[in-house]
């Protein structure tokens, strides 16, 4: 695996944390970047989300996948090369991967090396003939995507996007991602992107605020993760998760609510919280096929084609760079 992680590189990640947790919150609306959301014990958690019956999401792509998947088969081709960004546990790719015809290889990207380390052996174990070249790093970061994107391969390079990631970066931040996506590729290559769908606030809310209190414990392991990694003296009961759908900027933003007057201390700094102040986690941004067609067209892709569900929740693009 490249471990882009070095022990010299570990110090930085955890001085790279303590900058970020200062600097957001420092902000009149404290915030938390999201990608620390996702530490071995947060991307445990996830998992259990994408399980959630009230998280409608995970289960509504795969099902767009279990239909679609000759279609998208065809339209990738042989002898590709598919990249995922934030794969995670790489369970999701694992459908495409059995169907696509003579894959040459899978190169998932992760910033959990333990999640990537157990996913790599699944995936050889099940697809031996296939090469799968792991990257522990920030897709976000340029640095992550040294030796990703090697020499021209036969077929298509596709990058592979699913679960609404695109949906946690704002819209401005959407696109340049996808335009930074654009830039590793090459005519003819492509991306295949997951994203939610604009829909009623009930049942968004409710994939957010599901009732096995999951994503509440998701979103307060980052707390824990600042009272662990950074030495941080935050209360976990001293505050609360919230999720709400703001229809005007089509997207659920997530926080955490202070329960009470209170300060908290972390790495010799001191924040201080009011009642009812909060700390905005993650926001998840919903589309619509128009609207979604257009960022990509945007971000330097051409739109091939889009899949949805019967019910409308959510929806698969394919697009490729000309
Ligand atoms: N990509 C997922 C989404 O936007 C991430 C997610 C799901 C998430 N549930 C969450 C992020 C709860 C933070 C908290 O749906």
């Amino acid at each position: 695996m490249n471990m882009a992680l070095s022990p010299a590189n570990e110090i930085n990640e955890t001085e790279f944390f303590r900058r970020d947790v200062i600097a957001g919150l420092s902000k009149k609306q404290k915030t938390l970047p999201c990608k620390y959301l996702y530490d071995e014990e947060g991307s445990r958690i996830f998992e259990q989300i994408c399980e959630l019956t009230d998280y409608y999401l995970t289960r509504t792509e795969a099902g767009i996948f279990h239909d679609h998947l000759p279609h998208m088969v065809q339209l990738i081709g042989p002898d590709s090369v598919i990249i995922e960004p934030g794969a995670g546990n790489c369970e999701k790719v694992e459908p495409l991967l059995e169907a696509l015809e003579e894959p040459r290889a899978y190169i998932p990207m992760d910033i959990s090396p333990e999640i990537l380390l157990a996913a790599r052996t699944r995936i050889r174990s099940q697809l031996p003939d296939l090469e799968v070249d792991a990257h522990v790093g920030d897709f976000t970061a340029p640095e992550a995507w040294q030796g990703v994107v090697t020499e021209k391969v036969a077929g298509r390079r596709v990058i592979f996007f699913p679960g609404s990631t695109i949906g946690n970066f704002d819209p401005d931040a959407a696109r340049q991602l996808l335009a930074g996506f654009a830039a590793h590729l090459a005519a003819g290559d492509g991306i295949l992107i997951g994203t939610d769908l604009v829909k009623d606030s009930v049942v968004l809310e409710r994939a957010y605020n599901d009732s096995k209190h999951v994503t509440e414990n998701f979103n307060k392991n980052l707390l824990a993760r600042v009272n662990r990694e950074l030495g941080g003296d935050f209360d976990l009961d001293a505050f609360a998760h919230r999720s709400f759908y703001h229809a005007l900027r089509q997207r659920v933003e997530m926080h955490l609510v202070s329960l009470k007057a209170q300060q908290v201390h972390i790495a010799g700094e001191r924040f201080e919280f009011t009642e009812g102040e909060t700390i905005h986690t993650e926001n998840s941004h919903k589309y619509t096929l128009e609207g979604f067609a257009e960022m990509l067209g945007g971000a330097g892709f051409t739109l091939v084609r889009q899949w949805s569900d019967r019910g409308g929740l959510y929806a698969i693009h394919y697009a490729e760079i000309r």
